[in-house]
């Protein structure tokens, strides 16, 4: 497996782990790490033995934003021009259902790496928020689109105009979070989700995750009209019939992931 310079990797299974791993800076997203995060996220995209992966940082930190010490100097041109977080539509845009496991803080653009993900489980010690604007600028990963699409304008406008951290419990009744769970819990389950997403039919995966994509992104009716294609598609995979004979016969189904 690639070694990489800010995160660790792993592959449990069908399931694919990366660790971001700089505790120095509590695993501020630097530009390094987002190429690596991208890198290994696209490896196990490709690859038909992963069906899901999980991102998490320390107890501490998630991560605590965009690395601000890299951004400070420079001008508006260079991080338009640079493209400085161009991996990060990429990321998001991986098929492989993704598990944000979140221990400590998930801020700025640690909360909107969160957010990039499917499924967010939070530790009870989590913090989340975008305080970008105590910085003097804004949210610059998506958390002025996510975070309103997430919870609501109000409550979005809230935590970005006032840079307010809120707790996982706060994240979870604002709907942020999928789910909370002891600290001392949090990679076991985020395992267990994980196995239990890796463990179904690879091709059904895929186009559930576009579907639900396409619910963030369209009008309703199109959204409809992409869910009853792709729902149509399914029917043409060996894991189709599998899945419905199992049923049938009274026994779990064997996918192929085809
Ligand atoms: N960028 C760069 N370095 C960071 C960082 C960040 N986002 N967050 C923390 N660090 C560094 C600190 O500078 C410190 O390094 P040194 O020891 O070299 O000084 C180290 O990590 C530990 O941090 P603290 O000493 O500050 O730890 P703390 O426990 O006292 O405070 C904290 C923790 C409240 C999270 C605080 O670190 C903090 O406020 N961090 C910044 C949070 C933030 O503003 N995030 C938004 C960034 S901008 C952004 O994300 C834009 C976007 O939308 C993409």
């Amino acid at each position: 497996m690639t070694e990489y310079e800010t995160i660790l990797v792993r592959q449990e299974g069908r399931v694919g782990w990366i660790t971001i791993n700089r505790p120095d800076a509590l695993n501020a997203l630097n530009t390094q790490v987002m190429w690596d995060i991208l890198s290994a996220a696209e490896a196990f995209d490709a690859d038909e033995g992963v069906g899901c992966i999980v991102v998490t940082g320390s107890e501490r930190a998630f991560a605590a934003g965009a690395d601000i010490k890299e951004m400070e100097a420079k001008s508006g041109l260079e991080m338009l021009m640079g493209d400085h977080f161009g991996g990060w539509p990429r990321f998001a845009a991986v098929r492989t259902p993704v598990v944000a496991a979140v221990s400590g803080y998930a801020l700025g653009g640690g909360c909107e790496l969160a957010m990039m993900c499917d499924i967010i489980l939070a530790a009870d010690t989590a913090k989340f928020g975008q305080p970008e604007i105590n910085l003097g600028v804004m949210p610059g990963m998506g958390g002025s689109q996510r975070l309103v699409r997430a919870i609501g304008y109000y409550k979005a406008a809230e935590l970005i105009l006032t840079g307010r951290l809120i707790d996982a419990t706060e994240a979870e009744r604002a709907g942020l979070v999928s789910r909370v769970v002891p600290a001392d819990e949090l990679l076991a389950e985020a395992g267990r989700v994980a196995e239990t997403i890796a463990s179904k039919s690879l091709p059904a995966l895929y186009a559930t995750k576009a579907a639900l994509d396409a619910a963030m992104e369209t009008p309703l009716a199109e959204g409809l009209r992409f869910e009853r294609h792709v729902f149509a598609a399914l029917f043409d995979t060996a894991d189709q019939t599998e899945g419905m004979a199992a049923f049938r016969e009274k026994r779990e189904p064997r996918f192929e992931h085809r």
